[in-house]
């Protein structure tokens, strides 16, 4: 196996930088397939903390990172984040970083526009106000500037002079101020000597990469229950977040014929607004968040927190392809008395297996749980099964049971090597 997708598995968050990073160490490249800097990955490596949020983990490894054409960049974002990370150490260059030319340019009118969106809506989504929906939206309009457009001046003014015709009038109509086109360009052009080294068909390179049966390493944003067809509409980000967008968004067909490893955390938790059947909410839900550290690497937003969503997972596993999963932040559980799964849910009483589409019915849905024995003893830094409490064994093959994919990887610290590894996901077809 040559191929492996790394993708969450619930609402994001659920810790997929640091199992990227892992298999990492034996990828040749990794490459980041949707989303934009609306990611955020925290990575702990030797005590150094790392966050990013355009730049694929792998790079931490020192392997060859690409941004692929489904992601939306923000040219002032990715410097600043080169910058940062530069200052603890890691240099990003042209050899190590390619950058799609066919990937959309975020502009700042696209975040003005999140803005604006949000407001307008009757039931804010809770975007991370990073411009990511409306630079998606261009792209499906046929507006979206590509990178490749920073190499010409000229064409690069006539293609924002379009973009910003439209977000003005979008803005102006709702009493924001209009984006003045000089402005934009002269920020774009400043910046864009920098970008030009690292831009290039990066469809060709992967497709290259893998004829000579070198590893790749795809690496997901957001998740599934994220994604914006499958996920919970619209309370969803606006890219595809699965094994196909792998292949769309990076122009390597095959990646969709990978190894798919979801990753999932022990329990769940959500960011933004959106349907959590599961969630606790008081004290028991403040605990949880306090226990797991469970506040936003980008936006430091408080996370909503809530019991294992197994019939979610399911419909993950399914609608994703997922062939393995790799559970995360088991240890935050150590301690619990009992702990709950959902299994299925109810509609005005009567029992249903899949969470609804239609937005009525889901005000109405009432999770049905199953109690499992929690433990007493620490399952934190734990490098084997055995060291694992027999209650959290059970728990785990609960899980597996229940979402229909076998359990390859568990988490059980921060620190990287912290991990029980059953599977190899690069080892199985
Ligand atoms: P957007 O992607 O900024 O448009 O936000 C849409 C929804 O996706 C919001 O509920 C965000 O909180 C959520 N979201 C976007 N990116 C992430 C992420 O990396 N982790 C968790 N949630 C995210």
């Amino acid at each position: 196996m040559n191929k492996v997708v790394v993708i969450g598995a619930q609402w994001g968050d659920e810790g997929k930088g640091r199992i990227v990073d892992l298999l990492a160490e034996r990828a040749d490249l990794v490459a980041r397939f949707n989303g934009g800097h609306n990611a955020g990955h925290t990575l702990v490596v030797n005590g150094q903390t790392w966050k990013l949020a355009l730049l694929p983990c792998g790079l931490l490894r020192g392997k060859k990172g690409v941004i692929g054409n489904g992601v939306v960049v923000d040219p002032q974002a990715l410097l600043a984040e080169i910058d940062r990370v530069a200052a603890q150490g890691l240099a990003v260059t042209p050899d190590t970083l390619a950058i799609a030319d066919n990937a959309t340019l975020l502009l700042p009118s696209h975040v003005a526009l999140d803005a604006a969106q949000e407001a307008l809506r009757a039931q804010p989504v809770g975007t991370t106000g990073r411009g990511i929906g409306p630079a998606f939206e261009d792209r499906a309009g046929r507006r979206a500037i590509r990178l490749a457009e920073l190499a010409d001046p000229a064409m690069l003014r006539l293609r924002l002079a379009e973009a910003l015709a439209y977000h003005n009038a979008l803005l102006t109509a709702q009493g924001y101020p209009a984006f003045d086109l000089e402005a934009v360009l002269a920020g774009l052009l400043e910046l864009a000597p920098r970008l030009l080294p690292f831009i290039q068909p990066a469809w060709q390179l992967l497709n290259e990469a893998d004829e000579a049966g070198r590893r790749i390493l795809f690496e997901g944003a957001q998740a599934m229950l994220l994604d914006v067809e499958h996920g919970t509409y619209p309370f969803v980000t606006s890219s595809g977040t699965g094994p196909a967008q792998a292949a769309s968004g990076t122009g390597l067909g095959g990646a969709a014929r990978g190894q798919v490893l979801g990753v999932c955390k022990a329990y769940a938790t959500r960011v933004g607004e959106g349907p959590f059947p599961t969630e606790l909410l008081g004290a028991a839900g403040d605990a949880l968040r306090q226990r797991g550290g469970e506040y936003g690497t980008n936006t430091g937003r408080p996370r909503r927190c809530g019991w294992l969503d197994a019939a979610l997972l399911r419909k993950s596993v399914r609608v994703g392809g997922i062939t393995q999963l790799a559970l995360t932040k088991l240890d935050v559980l150590d301690g619990m008395e009992e702990l709950r799964i959902c299994t299925g849910y109810r509609v005005d009483g009567a029992p249903r297996a899949d969470y609804p589409a239609a937005m009525a019915e889901r005000g109405r849905v009432e999770p049905v749980y199953e109690t499992l024995p929690g433990w007493r003893e620490s399952t934190r830094g734990a490098r084997s099964l055995d060291a694992l409490p027999e209650a959290a064994r059970a728990y785990i093959r609960r899980i597996e049971q229940l979402a229909g994919a076998p359990v390859a990887l568990i988490s059980t610290s921060a620190e990287r090597d912290d991990v029980i590894q059953l599977r190899d996901p690069w080892a199985e077809r």
